[in-house]
């Protein structure tokens, strides 16, 4: 009791963020992930993901992951519509959409070249919203030789039946 008066009292005097009263007073505080938490939660293991499905020619999962790391950006560009002011909606329109079409027509045309072409645009285009949100310190790179030991517990062999 002693103690919660104490919380309330420095929380008064503004010394504690109210963040953290709500966490001492158990409430439930939202989580709100932050930019670079969804980019490393859910954008970055499908982009990684993506280049393991095209380096074992799995085209039905490389389908399915590119709309995965399609709506993962969608989501974090709808969490976070502006990134110190920059609109990231529109960057995630104009730079993801086009090579993430190119990469969708070379698994539809199951053509490796193809992808690995349309890959590595796609590539591109994460640094080059990396660098017009002045992030371009984080650098993305297409796997070399990307390993299915980075995700040991999921198998990438297309020829397995469901
Ligand atoms: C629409 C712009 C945009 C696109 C497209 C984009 N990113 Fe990002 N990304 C950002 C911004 C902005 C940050 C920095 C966020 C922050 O620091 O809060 C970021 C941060 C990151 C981080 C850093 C997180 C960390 O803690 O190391 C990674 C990893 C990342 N992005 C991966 C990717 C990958 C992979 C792609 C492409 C598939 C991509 N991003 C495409 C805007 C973008």
């Amino acid at each position: 009791m002693k103690r919660a008066i104490a919380i309330v009292l420095l929380a008064g005097a503004g010394l504690i963020p109210a963040s953290l009263l709500a966490v001492a007073q158990n409430a439930t505080p939202a989580y709100k992930p932050g930019l670079a938490d969804l980019m490393t939660m859910t954008v970055q293991p499908r982009h990684i993901k993506l280049a393991l499905a095209g380096h074992t020619k799995n085209w039905v999962y490389a389908k399915y992951e590119l709309a995965e790391l399609g709506d993962a950006l969608a989501r974090a560009a709808a969490v976070w519509p502006k990134y110190k002011g920059l609109p990231i909606g529109g960057m995630v329109d104009a730079i993801a959409k086009g090579p993430m079409a190119q990469v969708s027509a070379a698994i539809d045309g199951k053509d490796a070249n193809g992808f690995a072409a349309a890959y590595g645009q796609l590539t591109e285009g994460c640094n080059a919203c990396h660098q017009a949100a002045n992030v371009g310190h984080v650098v993305i790179k297409v796997p070399a030789r990307p390993g299915v030991s980075s995700f040991p517990d999921q198998d990438f062999n297309p020829n397995l039946k469901p």
